[in-house]
């Protein structure tokens, strides 16, 4: 089946079982293309619990599969291909965050929503990059552990004041990556262009950007700028939306280090799979453990303004 046709029959499938197709900024361009939706983390998880269909297929990691099934039960969920996964995601487990409740009764524990299942039922509240600061700030508590990322815990302590804001010592392996001389080399070839990235960055790279926020923040802050060209510190597919956005704007990627393998790995073909039944997996969740993990869900829609 050539590329086209199997465009047109995603189009036919879409509508005869009434599937909607989220696609995370990091897809690949033929991905995109296809999907109902594209968007940022916080997006498409508040998008799951709102959208009126049948079926989700789901093109991104699993942690963004499983947030939609926590959220939306009754849809059938599919994402795209089984080893879709981030690696971040299992640097902690619920079993470490029990343990440090045990020892720590007076913190209340906050998981980025790159996690599993299983890590948002044991944490109190869930963020995203997008609305971490500001559900951090909303919450009722002066001691906090953040996990699992590092970088984004140290990024949001140095945004809230008041409170003790502790981090666990994960890392994405993309983003993590790039260093501050990277930064200093762009500027160089680059001049006068803003430097926009990812609050997954090191501390060294973010204390050198102009604006720091997640991939969907990243669209919007170049695309409203009357700047005419961008240095873009997150991974690569968010370049695709930014040139169609902004034909007549520049966009340079920071490192060639930002691409994230396991986003890469749903294609068209997969995409077409999953739509026809043949393919992809369902997420599952056992009742239980979906419930206590929608309570860190709703806490973060609720505190997010
Ligand atoms: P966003 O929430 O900014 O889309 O980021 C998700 C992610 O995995 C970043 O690496
Ligand atoms: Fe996970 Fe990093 Fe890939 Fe985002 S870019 S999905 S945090 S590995």
């Amino acid at each position: 089946m050539t590329e086209n046709q199997m465009r047109l029959e995603i189009e036919k499938l879409k509508a005869q079982k009434n599937i909607k197709i989220f696609a995370h900024n990091y897809q690949n361009y033929e991905v995109q293309q296809v999907a109902d939706y594209v968007g940022d983390s916080f997006y498409l998880s508040k998008l799951a619990a709102e959208v009126d269909c049948d079926q989700i297929i789901f093109c991104g990691v699993k942690f963004m599969a499983e947030t939609a099934k926590t959220l939306s039960p009754d849809k059938k969920v599919i994402l795209t291909v089984e080893d879709a996964l981030c690696p971040m995601a299992n640097m902690i487990s619920a079993q470490d965050i029990i343990d440090f409740k045990k020892e720590h009764e007076d913190f209340c524990v906050v998981a980025y929503v790159n996690t599993t299942t299983q890590v948002k039922a044991a944490a109190d509240v869930c963020v995203t990059s997008s609305v971490a600061v500001d559900v951090i700030d909303n919450i009722d508590a002066e001691n906090i552990l953040f996990v699992p990322d590092m970088n984004l815990g140290n990024y949001i302590s140095e945004q809230i004041e008041g409170k003790n804001i502790i981090s666990w010592n994960g890392y994405c392996n993309v983003h993590d990556r790039v260093r501050k001389e990277e930064v200093i080399q762009k500027r160089k070839e680059h001049e006068g262009y803003p430097v926009l990235v990812h609050p997954e960055c090191r501390k060294e790279v973010l204390d050198e950007a102009d604006f720091v926020g997640s991939t969907s923040e990243i669209i919007e802050y170049a695309t409203n700028s009357d700047e005419k060209g961008f240095i873009i510190g997150t991974e690569t597919g968010v370049l695709h939306t930014l040139r169609n956005m902004n034909p007549d704007k520049e966009f340079e990627l920071l490192s060639p280090s930002l691409i994230c393998f396991n986003m890469k790995k749903t294609t068209l073909s997969d995409v077409y799979s999953a739509a026809a039944g043949k393919g992809g997996i369902e997420i599952e969740i056992e009742e239980g453990l979906r419930k206590n993990a929608l309570k860190s869900l709703e806490n973060m829609i609720r505190l997010s303004g």
